[in-house]
C-alpha cells in the first residue's frame, strides 16, 4: 500500500473513477460523501471492479467536527482528493447562498485542519469555467489564459476557490495543491460498473443524449446552430472520465512524493481537440448504431461559444495525456445507460 488519501464527494460521478484509479495504483482510500447526488451502491460497483471496498463515511465537508472526527478515526491520511461540491450551473442562480456555502466552506474546512493531520496535499476539482470564453489568441487555452468574471455562482465558486487555495500556500501553509481545471468530462468506466448518475432532467449534454437514445427522453434540443463555428453548434473539449481519474492519481503521487516544482500548481485536463455539438450527436449516432431524435432550438442563456484545452503543461509536466477516444468513450456512456435500464435503475 502506498498511503491513505482522502476523496471527498467520493461516491460521486468523477470521484468514483477515481477511487477506482487510486486503489489499481495501491493507494488505500477513504471515501466521505454527503450523499446529497449520489448513492451508498456506488461503493459495491468500485469493490466489483478493483475487488476492494473502500472505507466509507457519511460525512458533510462543511461539518468540520466530523471531519476532525474522520481525521482521528483514520490517522496518517496523506492527501486529499476533494471532490464534495455543489455543481449545477442553473440552480447555482437561484440559490447562491447554497453554493457559495457547501463549495467555499469545505474548502476552508479541509484546508484549516491539514496542518493539523500532517497531510501533505490537496488536489483541487476545478473548472475550464474560469477561462470563460477566451479570447481567440487563447485558443487552444493555456493554464496563463486570463480567468474571466464568472458567469453562475457555481462557476464563481471555482474561482473563489482557487484564490483561497493559492492564498493559503502563499501564506507558507505547510502542504502543497495542485488545482486541476477540467474540461468537459463524459463517458464511464469500461466495465459499465459506475458512471454518472444524473439526479432528475440531466442539464449536461452527454446524459441527455443516451437517456434520448433509450427513450427515457423524447428528443435532445441542439442548443443554437448559430454560433460562429463551422457547424455553428458550440465547441467543447470532451474528456474520458477514466483518463481524467488518471491525472488526479499522479498528482497525488506528485505532491507526496515530493516532485512538485511549486507549492501550488495548476493544470488543464483535456484532450486538446474541439469537438462541436452535432459532431458528438453524429459520433454516438455512427458508434452506437441508435439514431438520436433532436432538433435545433435558440440559444441557451450564458452558453460558452468555444473553449477547449492546450493540455501540453499537464502532458510535458505529468506526464499524463487523455488516451481514449472519443468514439470509446462515447460507447462506453452507451453501455452505462444500457446497464441502467437492466438494473432498472432508469
Ligand atoms: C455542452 C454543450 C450546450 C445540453 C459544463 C458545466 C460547467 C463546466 C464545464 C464544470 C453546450 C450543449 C447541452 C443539451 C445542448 N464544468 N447542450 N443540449 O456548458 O460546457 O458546462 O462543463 O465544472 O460548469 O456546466 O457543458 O454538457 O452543459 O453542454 O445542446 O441538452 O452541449 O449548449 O454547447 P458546458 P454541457
Amino acid at each position: 500500500m502506498k498511503g491513505k488519501i482522502l476523496v471527498t464527494g467520493g461516491t460521486g460521478y468523477i470521484g468514483s473513477h477515481t477511487v477506482v484509479e487510486l486503489q489499481n495504483a495501491e493507494y488505500e482510500v477513504v471515501v466521505i460523501d454527503n450523499l446529497s447526488n449520489s448513492n451508498i451502491g456506488v461503493l459495491d460497483g468500485i469493490e466489483r471492479i478493483t475487488g476492494i471496498r473502500p472505507a466509507f463515511k457519511q460525512i458533510d465537508v462543511c461539518d468540520k467536527e466530523a471531519l476532525e472526527q474522520l481525521f482521528q478515526e483514520y490517522p496518517g491520511i496523506k492527501g486529499i482528493i476533494n471532490f464534495a461540491a455543489s455543481k449545477a450551473v442553473g440552480e447555482s442562480v437561484k440559490e447562491p447562498l447554497k453554493y457559495y456555502r457547501n463549495n467555499l466552506v469545505s474548502v476552508i474546512n479541509l484546508l484549516e485542519l491539514m496542518p493539523k493531520y500532517n497531510i501533505e496535499g490537496f488536489v483541487f476539482s476545478s473548472s475550464c469555467t474560469v477561462y470563460g470564453q477566451p479570447d481567440a489568441e487563447y485558443l487552444p487555452v493555456t493554464e496563463s489564459a486570463p480567468r474571466k468574471k464568472a458567469l453562475s455562482p457555481y462557476g464563481n465558486t471555482k474561482t473563489i476557490c482557487e484564490d483561497i487555495i493559492c492564498d493559503t500556500i502563499h501564506s507558507g501553509a505547510p502542504f502543497k495543491s495542485i488545482i486541476l481545471r477540467y474540461f468537459n468530462p463524459i463517458g464511464a468506466h469500461p466495465t459499465a460498473e459506475i458512471g454518472e448518475l444524473p439526479n432528475g432532467v440531466p442539464q449536461n449534454l452527454l446524459p441527455f443524449v443516451t437517456q434520448t437514445a433509450i427513450g427515457i427522453r423524447e428528443k435532445l434540443s441542439v442548443f443554437g446552430d448559430d454560433y460562429n463555428t463551422p457547424d455553428g453548434s458550440c465547441i467543447r473539449d470532451y474528456i474520458n472520465v477514466v483518463d481524467l481519474a488518471k491525472a488526479h492519481v499522479i498528482a497525488v503521487d506528485r505532491m507526496i512524493s515530493g516532485k512538485s516544482l511549486d507549492n501550488v500548481e495548476i493544470f488543464n485536463l483535456g484532450t486538446g481537440r474541439g469537438l462541436s455539438v452535432l459532431e458528438l450527436i453524429r459520433t454516438f449516432e455512427k458508434v452506437t448504431g441508435v439514431k438520436l431524435n433532436y432538433q435545433i432550438v435558440g440559444r441557451r442563456e450564458g452558453d460558452i461559444e468555444k473553449v477547449w484545452a492546450n493540455p501540453e503543461k499537464a502532458n510535458n509536466v505529468l506526464g499524463w495525456t487523455a488516451k481514449e477516444t472519443v468514439e470509446d468513450t462515447l460507447m462506453s456512456a452507451w453501455r452505462w445507460q444500457l446497464k441502467l435500464r437492466e438494473r432498472g435503475l432508469c
